[in-house]
């Protein structure tokens, strides 16, 4: 079904007294005056006065009108630290028609502010603003003229204002002061409601942005207004009934007495309620419920089923006369998260249930997509959610030190099957509790929930990021005698006022106070376990860098992981814009400059040595380039390992441990070019590990492990129907093109949504059988296939010593030949030897290949490349490099 209405005409508003309008048929004037576009922007001296584009902010306007270079060019984000510590004004001059301004009401609407500023329209201040996640709306009739209006919005610099509100809490201290060295970033962002990334973060520059960096607008009217309309589908059991909870905020000029009119057509409901709207802003809630006899389609998570959806309209009557009129898609699907004692384990399950289905989260954590948020175009994010969805991803979970996303964010998501583990918008830090702090943070909570809560795609809000965990285990040194002040604050904000309102807002989902947390335990224990990493309860955080990544051993076999990762470099062609030749080696300032996190350059190093021969060609470019790599191969297989572990967990009790039903890797995105956990890079380029997770989150899939020299092949399927399936072992010498052996398992019942064991056999005795083969020159690949013979899930494999220690391993002198073919291209490679880890890069050509990091255990393969502007098979092949693991020593 194509989109009925155009997302332009939803996302503005909406209802004029009067006028009988089709959602789409208003005019601008009709709807209110855009006050978007060109302004004049100035520093607190008045040294630099330039045209600034609303919605936008200081550094964008700076950079267009080219005051300053590419501000994530090299060391910008230290030189241009001088941007965040001024103040700014943004100042308009516009006319206002004269219909317009003779209306009952006249609001001037600013949709977000960023972050701390004085509102003055005509030389009258209308409002102070200190929250960048709120939406202000500011009543301004009088002050109105005919002719030329001045609007002026004087922002203080956002680090001079955090530092003041620390000064101005001076009882006790709100931990931390300011971020590591190594972040070279700003302090007291906890002090502040904005972007809690943008004074830097271990994965992101410190640019902390001002400006107006959403639409403002006048909107007028004489009778009333829709401000917002949201809808929860509401499902009971009992009767097997759903019905339609519609909310509507309405502000009124006066009271008006009327009909609501709510129907969804397609599902043969409709309902005339009375109603009775008094003046000011007030929220009207309806309920519709949906015939019985209706065959609702659900929605459901990719890889699960279809996204479908049914329109709503609502029209608002008054004396017979059409007064309101909107229409919105409503997705129907329930959600529980299960948190319920499990047979044979300590503690609680913690799982997502939907629609009455247990479903395994697959996916990642969400970062903003730049520091400089007007810079993120719909394209930029629909690459990005692409890109999870194609990595077979149903999960996102949108990081609490970000922003809250845009509309088309969410949009994307319920179209795509994303679900959304949605953070409040506070990370790793304490929190201040004073009246104005919550008054404020109160606003945020209420317009955010309401502007988000008709999206199917969120199945969960959560308080904070990692806050519990901070307490509990004392990141910051709190003396024993105080910590009550901070539990008592912590409860007050996240408790008492957040979880509070969510609640009253929303009831079709569920809350969680923090992640990671041991959800129902944590409350038991107070709301601060005393262990939230507990394996028997919630949801893990989990990282180390100096543990062996390729002993699964090492990992805590969680309920549910929902933070875990490995940073590794971008490449070349991402950096090189931002770079000069001086930087291009890994001990250059500039690749210092770039690793935030605390000895991070030195830890991927490390890990890629446990089991890699680390590049050293005597060619410094090429040295540095392997390098990349190889920090990038050290990462897909780390993050598969891990992933792969808590897959096959899904149905084991092991220990008491197990069960595990998410694996959502730390990070999918990055803020700028630099190393980071990330699996897609600035730009949208995919790192080795998202090619690696299109495999590891595929619906069927076999994984191979060793424990105690017994081999396991296990087959995980999240499909809903069960299989049956065998597993194919081919064991292949590092030295040989042609396979040594191949073993096959019989056929096993592989229920829908389970993890079993289809093959089991002593590695020894298995290599014994094989002749020929040694832990050191033999490896392993396999597959699942059903009992006529056809493959289910992807090829896998397994190696049974390190590589480095790989006894045959050859040059492979890999050649390739790049083809068009129909639409699209092809490369097409020949190898000599077995080869690991074969990398395919066409340096700044954007695209994707259909597979890429790959072990080549063939003489021959075809890899697709889809490109994202036009190029030419000689372009490719020009730009085209090769490299495999033997090539970088
Ligand atoms: C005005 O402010 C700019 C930017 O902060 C600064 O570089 C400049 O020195 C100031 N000029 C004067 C005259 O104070
Ligand atoms: C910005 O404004 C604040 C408050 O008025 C003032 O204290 C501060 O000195 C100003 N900063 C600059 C760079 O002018
Ligand atoms: C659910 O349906 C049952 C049976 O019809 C009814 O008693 C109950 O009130 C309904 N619950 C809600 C929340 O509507
Ligand atoms: C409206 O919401 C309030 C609480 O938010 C609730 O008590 C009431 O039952 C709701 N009314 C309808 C018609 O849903
Ligand atoms: C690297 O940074 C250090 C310290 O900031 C500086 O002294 C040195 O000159 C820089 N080296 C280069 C090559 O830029
Ligand atoms: C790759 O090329 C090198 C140099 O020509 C040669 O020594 C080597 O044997 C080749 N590798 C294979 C597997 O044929
Ligand atoms: C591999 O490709 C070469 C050259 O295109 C061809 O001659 C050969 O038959 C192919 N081998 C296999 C096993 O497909
Ligand atoms: C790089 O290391 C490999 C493997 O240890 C070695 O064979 C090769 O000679 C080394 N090359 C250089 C340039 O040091």
């Amino acid at each position: 079904m194509e989109p009925f209405v155009s997302r332009v005409c939803l996302s503005l508003l909406w209802l004029f007294s009067g006028v009988s309008p089709g959602l789409c048929s208003l005019t601008e004037q009709q709807r209110g005056l855009s006050l978007n576009g060109k302004w004049r922007l100035s520093n607190s001296n008045g040294s630099l006065k330039l045209p600034a584009e609303v919605p936008g902010c200081v550094h964008s306007a700076l950079q267009q009108q080219g005051y300053i270079p590419n501000p994530y060019f090299r060391f910008n984000d230290v030189s241009y630290r001088w941007i965040a510590l001024d103040n700014w004004t943004y100042t308009t001059i516009f006319t206002v028609p004269v219909q317009l301004r003779l209306k009952q009401k006249v609001l001037l609407v600013f949709d977000g502010v960023d972050t701390v500023a004085s509102i003055s329209l005509n030389g009258v201040s209308v409002a102070k603003t200190d929250n960048m996640f709120r939406r202000y709306r500011l009543s301004v009739g009088d002050l109105l003229r005919d002719g030329d209006n001045m609007l002026e919005v004087s922002f203080l610099s956002p680090v001079t204002f955090a530092s003041e509100q620390r000064k101005a809490h001076s009882s006790y201290r709100v931990p931390p002061e300011c971020p590591p060295d190594v972040q070279k970033g700003e302090c007291h962002v906890n002090f502040i409601r904005k972007m809690q990334s943008s004074f830097s973060w271990d994965w992101g520059p410190s640019f902390p942005t001002i400006g107006l960096w959403k639409g403002v607008r006048l909107e007028a009217f004489d009778v009333l207004q829709l401000v917002q309309l949201s809808s929860l589908p509401l499902y009971n059991s009992s009767c097997s009934q759903w019905r339609l909870q519609v909310e509507l905020i309405v502000e009124a000029a006066q009271t008006t007495h009327g009909q609501v009119r709510l129907s969804v057509p397609d599902l043969a409901s409709e309902q005339t309620l009375e109603a009775q709207f008094l003046p000011g802003r007030r929220k009207y809630n309806f309920t519709l419920y949906i015939s019985q006899r209706a065959q609702i389609k659900l929605w459901w998570p990719s890889g699960h089923g279809n996204q479908p959806f049914y329109r709503l309209t609502v029209s608002g009557f008054q004396d017979g006369l059409l007064v309101l009129s909107t229409e919105s898609k409503v997705f129907f699907r329930t959600v529980e998260l299960v948190q319920e004692p499990i047979t044979g384990s300590p503690g609680l399950s913690f799982y997502f249930r939907i629609n009455g289905k247990p479903v395994f989260l697959k996916g990642s954590n969400w970062i903003p997509a730049h520091s400089f948020q007007d810079q993120v175009t719909p394209d930029i994010l629909k690459n990005l959610l692409r890109s999870a969805v194609d990595a077979n991803m149903n999960a996102l979970r949108v990081w609490g030190g970000g922003v809250y996303e845009q509309d088309l964010f969410y949009d994307l998501c319920d179209e795509m099957g994303i679900m959304v583990w949605q953070d409040f918008m506070f990370a790793c830090a304490m929190y201040p509790t004073e009246d104005g702090f919550l008054q404020t943070v109160r606003k945020e909570v209420i317009q955010q929930v309401q502007r988000l809560k008709s999206h199917p795609s969120i199945i969960i809000w959560s308080g904070n990021n990692e806050n519990e965990a901070a307490l509990a285990t004392d990141w910051f040194n709190i003396p024993t005698s105080q910590r009550p002040t901070y539990v008592k604050d912590y409860v007050e904000l996240y408790v008492n006022n957040i979880k509070l309102i969510v609640q009253e807002e929303d009831q079709s989902r569920p809350f969680l106070v923090s992640s990671p947390t041991n959800g129902a335990e944590s409350e038991h224990e107070g709301w601060v376990a005393a262990n939230p990493y507990d394996p028997h309860y919630g949801d893990v955080h989990f990282y180390s860098y100096s543990l062996d990544c390729w002993d699964w051993k090492t990992f805590p076999r969680t309920r549910f992981a929902s933070e875990y990762g490995f940073q590794s470099w971008p490449s070349f062609s991402t950096l090189e814009p931002v770079s000069v030749q001086e930087d291009w080696h890994y001990g250059s300032n500039f690749t210092s400059h770039r690793q935030h996190h605390e000895g991070g350059n030195q830890q991927m190093l490390q890990q890629a040595a446990l089991h890699f021969i680390l590049p050293n060609s005597t060619d410094p470019l090429k040295r540095f380039t392997h390098t990349l790599y190889i920090t990038q191969v050290m990462q897909a297989q780390c993050v598969k390992t891990q992933t792969e572990f808590y897959r096959r967990s899904r149905s084991e009790i092991t220990e008491g441990k197990g069960r595990t039903m998410g694996a959502l890797y730390w990070q999918l995105n990055d803020i700028w070019q630099a190393p980071s956990w990330s699996s897609v890079e600035f730009g949208g380029k995919w790192k080795m590990l998202h090619y690696f997770a299109q495999s590891f989150f595929s619906s069927v899939l076999p994984v191979g492990f060793e424990d105690d020299d017994m081999l396991s092949i296990y087959a995980v399927s999240d499909l809903s129907h069960d299989l049956r399936l065998r597993a194919v072992v081919t064991v292949h010498s590092w030295a040989d093109l042609d396979p040594v052996c191949r073993l096959t398992s019989a056929v096993i019942l592989v229920p829908g949504g389970s993890a079993v064991a289809v093959y089991q056999r002593n590695t020894a005795a298995l290599l014994a059988g094989c002749g020929r083969c040694s832990r050191s020159s033999c490896l392993l690949t396999f597959h699942l296939e059903d009992s006529d013979g056809n493959q289910q899930g992807p090829s896998n494999h397994h190696f049974l010593c390190s590589p480095k220690d790989a006894q045959g391993l050859q040059k492979p002198n890999i050649t390739a030949k790049v083809q068009e073919d129909g639409g699209g291209f092809t490369v097409t490679l020949r190898s000599a030897a077995v080869a690991p880890f074969v990398w395919l890069d066409v340096g700044s050509i954007p695209g994707r290949f259909g597979s890429n990091g790959f072990l080549m255990v063939t003489r021959n393969k075809t890899v697709e490349f889809a490109a994202w502007r036009p190029t030419s098979v000689a372009e490719l092949s020009t730009s085209l490099t090769v490299t495999s693991l033997t090539d970088v020593y």
